[in-house]
């Protein structure tokens, strides 16, 4: 890191936020803003870095600032191995420009001290990583290893950047530090949270993950507002909560960009940097104890990096928050603002260990940072093989990269660092803090309930996708329907019209709802999404997708089907209408309920429409139409899949609504010469007579429920069972590595 003074850049304002009495403006209009409207308890006073341990963050800063004059003991140790002018003058000017001590040894002891008088580390979350190893199914049968043996920890009120080459492994340290690895990949280590092993549960931690999961027709307004109502307790106010949306829309810098729609692949919104920060908004709402962040800032200018990253340092320092964040290419005054790194290459720790040590540490391996290089672009450009150059050694040398990377590893494995991290994560340990307690307080139920279904009718309404174009498809269809049935009048011939064009209306018809499942996709991501932050439960979400889909359903099982059936002329009388409109409605209810336990398993677009075509397609064959019911084989087809076909219901219900209280004339010789809707309803479509029509609709009815409960239990069933088959897959690679 260049002194100030050599690198003539670009210094923004609030250049560390390890300053004692560190004065935001922004901040504290937000702070009085908010206090002005939150009056609960539980709210530190100034959101949304409020300074409920105001004093201790003092405490905190006079001891980081007092430290360069009383460098540790090893730093001296550390300082003896003969080096060239060059490394040496790169290590002054390292040392001069630190803030905080190069490692944090003795000064930070006795800070420790101080604040173990005032039991300061008793609260926050600690994060302690030791040996973890993660793997995944590699070719031939073997595994490829992800990350090697990695250790490290971070505390409460820091922040940790997580930085190597693409591909090193930052996300998947992000995973499996969050619990949230894929099902196929092996943890090996220990991970403890407070020094205990915990998983953390929905609703301990955040992640803003690598990739924004948005509402794309949402404004930023209303993403932020609607997490807001989601995930605020009851206990504040509407007033309160929308306060609280738009002064973390301040504090992201996007208050120009409020009334924007997100955006997505279809319609161009927000940039790739402002969907960024709307995610990160979003998580940062509740104040999470435990806060993950995948590439924070990437897309964001350094400007905008810094602001964002400052604001989350301040949130880490101010609420003792655990926060940390993966990030490529920091500009130096974004590297300042970390208190610890982590460096990978290819899985393997190069170093971990305070930021402004970090130039030392390469320097003393022969690899100083040159002046006018941004630091961290020094130690990314040493550490990434993937274009295999030479890197140019201090001593004059020149070495592959792959060297460099092992003289790094090697080097620091020996190294005090490495020392002093086991030090402080045995230190962690050994202090056994409170466990981890779920959630925290949320909007309630109904709430819930409320917000989602209002969210997804907004969301519907203005994805075009969603059911507008299946509307106009279905208007078009049932035109198709209407012209070629046109009249369909009651001779002989129209008996077997009458069967095709319903049997038409409750297959077909409804098997279009497949089109609608890229929507579903989408809705599934954003609610693991949240899911996994904890911003809801599970019932709230199938309420407020159930209910919000309702008027859409009715309005395209009304309009189009009214079209159809008048145009076709079948019996005339409102309530036969009404049935008509209410079977097809509660068909339309299945398929899509259908369609949302596929998305729950199968959450790829492609498979999933063709897994929901396949179970539609076989439902449809044994509804009784294409093979009438007498003649289904009985072992399978008959008993039990001819009655678990919604399409029996549907063809049958449609069939008593129009064919009873018909006469048709027979043209069957030796025959009576008029034949009655109830002899072809139980000859020609052998529908069962021991029941009404309305019988036959609230089965569907029932189905529908039934079905919505499997979505619900199948979302549950996954849930539980995940971690316990990744603990289980975990457990015989444990032995096997023992
Ligand atoms: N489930 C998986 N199956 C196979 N390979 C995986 C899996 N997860 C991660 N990897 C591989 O592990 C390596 C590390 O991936 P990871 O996403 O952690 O990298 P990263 O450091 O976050 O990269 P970037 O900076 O590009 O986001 C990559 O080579 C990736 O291909
Ligand atoms: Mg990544």
């Amino acid at each position: 890191m260049g002194s100030p003074g050599d690198v003539p850049r670009w210094k923004p304002s609030a250049s560390s936020t390890r300053k004692e009495n560190d004065h935001d403006p922004e901040t504290e209009s937000l702070a009085s803003e908010e206090e002005a409207h939150v009056i609960s308890d539980k709210m530190e006073p100034n959101f949304p870095f409020s300074t409920g341990l105001g004093s201790l963050n003092a405490g905190l800063n006079k001891g980081y600032q007092s430290s360069p004059n009383n460098l540790p003991p090893h730093t001296e140790a550390i300082k003896t191995p003969p080096l060239d002018s060059q490394i040496g003058r790169s290590l002054d000017v390292e040392l001069n420009h630190s803030k905080q001590p190069l490692i944090q040894d003795d000064s930070v002891m006795s800070l420790d001290n101080y604040l173990g008088e005032v039991g300061y580390r008793g609260n926050g979350i600690f994060l302690t990583w030791r040996d973890l190893s993660v793997t995944v199914p590699g070719s031939k049968g073997g595994r490829r290893s992800i990350l090697e043996g990695v250790n490290g920890y971070v505390e409460p009120g820091e922040v940790l950047a997580v930085m190597g080459p693409s591909g090193c492994g930052k996300s998947t340290l992000l995973d499996a530090l969050a619990g949230r690895l894929g099902s196929k990949t092996k943890q090996t280590g220990e991970i403890l949270i407070n020094g205990r092993k915990q998983t953390l549960a929905f609703g301990t931690s955040a992640y803003v993950t690598q990739d924004d999961t948005l509402m794309t027709t949402l404004t930023v307004q209303e993403a932020v507002y609607y997490s807001a109502q989601l995930q605020l307790p009851d206990s504040m106010s509407r007033a309160q909560k929308k306060q609280r949306a738009e002064a973390t829309i301040r504090e992201m810098g996007l208050q120009d960009a409020i009334n924007t729609r997100i955006g997505g692949w279809s319609s161009k919104g927000l940039s790739g940097g402002q969907k960024r920060r709307v995610s990160i908004c979003i998580e940062i709402l509740t104040r999470p104890k435990l806060l993950f962040l995948d590439e924070p800032t990437s897309g964001l200018d350094s400007a905008a990096s810094y602001h964002v990253m400052n604001r989350i340092i301040k949130l880490a320092q101010q609420d003792r928050r655990t926060v940390i964040a993966s990030i490529h290419q920091p500009s130096s005054e974004v590297f300042e603002l970390f208190h610890n790194l982590c460096l990978l290459s290819s899985g393997r720790l190069v170093y971990f260990g305070s930021t402004s040590a970090t130039n030392e540490f390469f320097s003393l391996n022969g690899f100083p940072c040159p002046t006018m290089r941004n630091p961290s672009d020094h130690y990314l450009r040493t550490i990434n093989k993937d274009f295999d150059n030479d890197v140019e050694q201090g001593l004059g040398q020149s070495m592959t990269t792959v060297q460099v990377i092992d003289v790094l590893v090697k080097s620091y494995k020996s190294s005090e660092y490495l020392q002093h991290v086991s030090k402080t994560m045995y230190e962690i340990c050994q202090q056994k803090g409170e466990t981890l307690e779920k959630g925290g307080s949320q909007a309630g139920f109904i709430t819930q309930s409320l917000v989602l279904t209002k969210r997804s009718f907004v969301n519907m309404y203005r994805d075009l996708g969603y059911y507008w174009l299946r509307l106009a498809i279905y208007i078009a269809l049932c035109l198709c329907v209407g012209t070629i049935f046109y009249n369909i009048g009651s001779s002989f011939g129209s008996i077997q019209a009458r069967g095709s064009m319903l049997m038409f209306v409750a297959s077909f018809l409804t098997f279009v709802a497949i089109g609608g499942f890229p929507s579903f996709v989408e809705d599934m991501k954003i609610f693991t999404r949240e899911r996994l932050n904890g911003h809801y439960g599970v019932g709230a979400f199938v309420v407020g997708n159930t209910l919000s889909s309702i008027p859409y359903l009715f309005l395209i099982s009304v309009l189009p089907g009214a079209m159809a059936y008048y145009l076709v002329g079948l019996q005339k009388t409102l309530d036969h209408f009404l049935c008509f409109a209410l079977v097809l409605f509660a068909c339309m209810l299945l398929v899509e309920s259908l369609m949302m336990i596929v998305a729950s398993v199968v959450p790829d677009f492609l498979m999933g429409i063709i897994t929901g075509a396949g179970i539609q397609g076989v439902l449809m064959l044994n509804g009784g139409f294409f093979r009438l019911p007498n003649d289904l084989p009985e072992p399978f087809w008959r008993y039990p899949m001819y009655y678990i076909s919604f399409h029996k219901y549907a063809y049958q219900g449609f069939y008593k609504n129009e064919f009873e209280g018909l006469i048709f004339p027979n043209n069957e010789v030796r025959q009576p010469a008029t034949i009655t809707g109830e002899e072809i309803l139980r000859n020609t479509w052998q529908v069962g007579m021991g029941y009404s029509k309305w019988v036959d609709l609230a089965i569907l009815l029932g189905m529908v429920v039934l079905y919505r409960f499997m979505f619900l239990g199948i979302v549950k069933f996954i849930e539980k069972v995940k971690p316990i088959l990744r603990s289980a897959d975990a457990a015989p690679s444990k032995q096997s590595a023992a």
